[in-house]
């Protein structure tokens, strides 16, 4: 029985491939290897679909983090409220930043963060100055009524768009909601470099200002440190244009993403449920699965020849590294969840015959 992997990036199409190659040889010849043609392209690219907010490309997902974090004034025992199922990314770069994080709990049928408990952590907590909203999986979070919670309180809205490019809510794209959005080009993401990339799009151009210092060793002008905290964190050429023919590809791959995570969500039985939506709020980033049987099932699903993983295996409040970096906190539903996650196989290269094979594995739970 032929296996179905978690993912597979090795299945680029060979005209992708060669306008790929094309424009890395360009890249090449042309001898301009950072803040160049592609790069400017890219940023404006990106910056078209995001309702025209200016776009710096950065080094990664991590670094846009840490980047929107000092722009918006996280430094030294400033508090910032976010989720702790969503890999640990926000927690380290608020750490990383001299920040420290009160973790929100999550809404079990989304994953997402909890306006409730948003709402109890903000009033019980007045000093934290910003809330990360990460857009987990694909799915949008509850993020009109989460912009309307910050704004009464002043409160900075970043929201962490890595693994939701292509999303919408009433036509708007994700990452126009909040002061400042970051972007993760990490190859499996739905918009995905050959290699790191990131990018973090800004509501002002001041902030766009102060982002662009802060990503290049905080010099104001060539040499002139003028803000600390700086950086150097930039997107490369190649990368570039690497994500310039993905981006051609973006909307007809998140509808297929979709279209994948849907056939699972019609086969599975019992108890157990998607964390999906067919709507334009949902990009398919991952495709996954609650299930009170965990490790039965990924046995049964290995049986059947389908791949599966776990995002994420540890929430922020119980890693071991960060036991007295980061406040205890008591998380019902996120303690609830990572316990009954499980990943399936879904990116856009999946063949018809590999989505039928895992629909009839599910089906077969
Ligand atoms: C939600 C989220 N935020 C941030 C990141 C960090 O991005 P990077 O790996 O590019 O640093 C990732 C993934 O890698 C992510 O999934």
């Amino acid at each position: 029985m032929a296996r179905v992997p978690l993912n597979d990036l090795s299945r680029t199409d060979a005209a992708t491939a060669s306008n790929i190659v094309r424009a890395v040889a360009d890249v090449i010849d042309r001898g301009a290897f950072l803040k160049n043609r592609y790069t400017a392209e890219l940023e404006q690219r990106l910056s078209n679909r995001l309702a025209g907010r200016p776009v710096l490309g950065v080094g990664n997902g991590t670094d846009a983090l840490y980047l929107a974090l000092r722009a918006t004034g996280v430094g030294v025992g400033r508090r910032v409220a976010n989720v702790a199922n969503a890999g640990g990314y926000t927690t380290g770069a608020t750490l990383r930043a001299g920040g420290s994080p009160v973790f929100v709990d999550v809404d079990p049928r989304t994953a997402q963060m909890s306006r409730a408990a948003l709402a109890t952590v903000l009033e019980a907590t007045p000093d934290v100055v910003a809330v990360v909203l990460t857009h987990l999986y694909g799915l949008v979070g509850d993020v009109q009524v989460i912009r309307s919670l910050c704004d009464e309180r002043n409160v900075t809205l970043i929201e962490d768009c890595a693994q939701s490019m292509g999303a919408s809510v009433d036509g708007r794209s994700v990452g126009t909601f909040g002061d400042i959005a970051t972007l993760s080009f990490y190859p499996t993401k739905n918009l995905g470099a050959f290699g790191d990339a990131g990018a973090v799009v800004c509501a002002t151009p001041d902030l766009h200002e102060r982002v662009s210092v802060l990503a290049q060793y905080g010099w104001g002008q060539r040499y002139e440190v003028t803000v600390p905290g700086g950086i150097n964190s930039r997107i490369d050429e190649i990368q570039a244009a690497v994500l310039l023919e993905a981006e051609r590809l973006l909307d007809a791959q998140n509808e297929r993403r979709r279209a994948i995570v849907s056939r699972y969500a019609a086969a599975v039985q019992g108890e157990r449920y998607l964390l999906a939506e067919q709507t334009e709020r949902y990009v398919g980033h991952l495709a996954v699965m609650v299930t009170e049987q965990r490790s039965e099932d990924a046995k049964r699903l290995d049986a059947s020849g389908v791949g599966t993983g776990i995002h994420y295996p540890i929430s922020d409040h119980r890693q071991p590294g960060w036991e007295t970096a980061v406040p205890r906190a008591e998380l019902p539903n996120t303690d609830w969840l990572v316990d009954r996650i499980l990943t399936l196989p879904c990116f856009p290269a999946m063949s018809d015959d590999e989505v039928d094979q895992v629909a009839d594995a599910l089906a077969s739970l």
